[in-house]
């Protein structure tokens, strides 16, 4: 019997870098997704093929060694996926993908998720699950990830947001009102966390959470011990968004789109200059946003150091109104599933 696994990608609609800071956020999952169709063979090899990667490796399911200097990352996933579940059986996988991968819409977690759900991972519950995934992502490819990405990918309801409060990992789902119009724009930097700039943010977080206690238990007016200009706009980032995470929720259910477009604006502009983690590239095409009278709001998603924007809208624009970049738009979708064929 074969299974096939199926796991979107996610657009965070507010509170990043936060969910490594005990704080709050508030993910979408989208209808661009990656899936895996697992049939059992004999023997001891995973064969995996990748369609978008145009790449076929065959890992022994008894040789875990995981090298990031000689291994691709489809072979890293395939061996931390197989360390993480333990008892794994032969199979081949066949890997297709609508999701871009290096832009921030988590390409690699939904692959986490949905490889360790093909390969007939057993949990008994989603957060377990999206627990795995992380670890196979931490395995794969070093990056100290928080939980942002696996939460919304495995708990995702069609036509609401998630409100995440990582320091209790309470989840509650906020209906997202039917006139919101989701565009995802493209910066044309592709980017990868396995560079320093993500494990530093999250070593700047762990920091402050040392000098000061969890920063979802910090205000503002807590910062006057911190004389390092640097790890206080990181402060003052965390804090702020957190306010904007809950704020955001809050409009949602009020139905005010204009008091959640205004919040977008204002997290993208603290991820800019206080946590420097836009680029050139995406600052102008918030800019240009903001020029868009249909544009309610505007912000990087993610990680940032590249990748992709959220706008909300109130309409779909002209297509001369984004000539010349890369865009599609966006459903509030369900979470990754599992089905036999
Ligand atoms: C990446 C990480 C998440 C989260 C975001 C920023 O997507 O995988 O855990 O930290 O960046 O919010």
């Amino acid at each position: 019997m074969n299974l096939i696994a199926q796991a979107p990608g996610r657009v965070n609609l507010i509170g990043d870098h936060t969910d490594y800071a005990s704080g709050f956020a508030m993910p979408i999952a989208i209808n661009l997704q990656l899936q895996i169709k697992a049939t059992p063979t004999s023997g001891t090899k995973i064969t995996a093929f990748s369609h978008q990667l145009n790449e076929l490796i065959e890992v022994d399911i008894n040789d875990r060694r995981i090298e990031h200097s000689s291994q691709s990352q489809l072979e890293r996933f395939i061996k931390a996926a197989v360390t993480v579940i333990k008892d794994v059986n032969a199979s081949k996988l066949e890997i297709t993908s609508d999701l871009p991968i290096s832009s921030g819409l988590s390409s690699s977690a939904a692959f986490s998720v949905a490889l360790l759900m093909s390969l007939g991972f057993k949990y008994n519950s989603k957060l377990e699950l999206a627990k795995a995934a992380q670890k196979t992502e931490h395995l794969a490819t070093g990056v100290p990830c928080g939980l942002l990405d696996q939460i919304a990918i495995t708990m995702a309801e069609a036509g609401k947001a998630l409100l995440i409060n990582f320091s209790e990992l309470s989840i509650s789902s906020i209906p997202i009102p039917n006139e919101a119009v989701f565009l995802v724009i493209h910066s044309g930097i592709y980017r990868t966390l396995e560079n320093q700039a993500y494990a530093d943010r999250v070593k700047q977080a762990d920091a402050l959470a040392k000098l000061l206690g969890p920063l979802n238990e910090v205000g503002l007016e807590d910062l006057k011990s911190i004389k390092d200009p640097l790890l206080k706009r990181r402060a003052v980032h965390i804090i702020t968004e957190n306010e904007r995470v809950k704020q955001a929720s809050e409009a949602l259910k009020q139905n005010d789109l204009s008091c959640f477009g205004q919040l977008l604006y204002q997290s993208h502009e603290s991820l800019s200059k206080n946590y420097d983690v836009s680029t050139k590239e995406i600052d102008q095409i918030i800019n240009y946003l903001k020029s868009i009278k249909e544009v309610i709001g505007a912000r990087l998603t993610g990680a940032g150091f590249g990748g992709c924007i959220i706008a909300v809208l109130k309409r779909k624009l002209e297509k001369e109104q984004l000539k010349g970049m890369t865009y599609f738009y966006v459903i509030p979708s369900q979470g990754a599933s599992l089905k036999n064929c």
